[in-house]
């Protein structure tokens, strides 16, 4: 085991053992353990490594798939500290059924706070309310966060550098204080953890019927909505919106599960709208690696107006108008290929009638001119009809850069 974590695991259990291992305390006490002796500076990533891979007295390991990988660097029946690695990770909107506090060690991420209001619980697995953003901000390498467990401490964490590294000094468990939701903007609340292996097997036997292009798919679909509950119904929704759309089915399945619970599925429409969006930004991060477009995907994920964005990219980029950042970002994310013009997920439209080489010039001017409200109509887009310039401001709104141009 690394000698570093030793002493810092031995230091919190000092103080902890002599607050009683009071549950109110360990959040400060491991903040501070941590402020104290920062592992950002002392622990040698290279030699920790080295370590653990040759070295087999290690504490005991779990199998828990949170991080890319967690390591367990110190154990006790009542705290641990995990080493969690993320290669590719943005987290999930969650909150923890366990307290402490976690130290950027390596990299830097996007920290954004929520609060969940107006909960009500569906299930005890499900709940619905109105998740709003209460603050984001820049972690660098170096900070120290205390972690609360429940419904205070609803968090999320878009990870900039690839690897990044956190340090985590937890209570094993808290009690009372689960589940440990997660959280679908704007509307929802789901216990990630619940097992219903019954609807696990029938989604999985509707991806059979959805793979062989049966003709019973959606109808089997829409029966489900219509028969079961509002939670097995989401699921169901959940699962194969993809899928019906591309079907054009979605609709009127969607328009019945309304129907059916009213008042209580008001925003489940929005919520899986915006899961959809999330998960093509998520995608995009798998091929965009530098740090400053990480960033612009990190604020379009979790920034929750455009107004909100420009604030943020002024914060870490003060040498440049904030619209002029994002304008640089998005050209340089533009690809100009034989397939069309596209940035990140919006394509240039296709029914558009213009010369492909001037096509770049257009699409580009396009965002700048959604971006900055209409103020100026650039040279490239005055012989564009209103249909065109129509047609070009939905391709930015449906598209993850949507929140910019609406
Ligand atoms: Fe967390």
């Amino acid at each position: 085991m690394e000698a570093f974590f030793k002493e810092l695991g031995d230091a919190v259990l000092t103080q902890w053992k002599h607050d009683n291992f009071s549950l109110t305390k360990f959040p400060d006490i491991a903040r501070a353990a941590l402020e104290k002796k920062p592992p950002a500076k002392k622990v040698n990533l290279a030699s920790l490594v080295r370590d653990f891979l040759l070295n087999d007295a290690q504490p005991a390991q779990t199998d828990s798939p949170f991080g890319e990988p967690e390591l367990v660097v110190y154990s006790h029946p009542r705290f641990y500290i995990q080493l969690l690695f993320w290669m590719d990770g943005t987290t999930a909107i969650h909150q923890h059924e366990f307290s402490g506090a976690f130290h950027v060690m390596h990299g830097s991420s996007i920290h954004a706070h929520y609060d969940f209001e107006k909960p009500k619980s569906v299930t005890p697995y499900l709940r619905v309310g109105n998740l709003r953003m209460k603050k984001m901000e820049l972690l660098e390498t170096g900070r120290t966060v205390s972690i609360i467990s429940g419904q205070q401490d609803i968090h999320s964490l878009f990870h900039l550098d690839s690897p990044s590294a956190t340090v985590v000094v937890r209570t094993q468990h808290d009690p009372g204080t689960g589940p440990q939701f997660n959280y679908l903007p704007p509307h929802l609340a789901i216990d990630p953890h619940f097992s219903d292996t019954l609807m696990l097997r029938r989604k999985q036997l509707l991806d059979v019927l959805e793979q062989a292009d049966d003709a019973t798919y959606a109808q089997r679909a829409a029966e489900m909505v219509a028969e079961l509950d509002f939670e097995r119904g989401f699921s169901v929704l959940h699962h194969c919106m993809a899928s019906l759309q591309q079907l054009g089915e979605w609709e009127p399945i969607m328009g019945a599960f309304e129907k059916k619970h009213g008042q209580l599925a008001q925003g489940i429409a929005a919520t899986l709208k915006e899961d959809a969006r999330r998960n093509v930004i998520k995608r995009l991060r798998n091929s965009i690696i530098e740090p400053e477009h990480r960033f612009f995907l990190a604020l379009l994920m979790n920034a929750p107006t455009r107004a909100n964005l420009l604030t943020l990219v002024a914060e870490r980029f003060a040498k440049q108008a904030p619209s002029e950042t994002v304008l640089r970002w998005v050209e340089e994310l533009t690809i100009d290929s034989d397939a069309g013009v596209s940035a990140l997920d919006a394509t240039f439209p296709d029914t558009i009638d213009v010369d492909f080489e001037s096509q770049l010039d257009v699409f580009l001017s396009a965002f700048a001119y959604f971006l900055n409200r209409d103020k100026k109509r650039p040279a490239a887009l005055r012989d564009l009809s209103a249909q065109d310039i129509k047609a070009l401001r939905a391709a930015f709104a449906d598209s993850a850069l949507g929140l910019l141009t609406a």
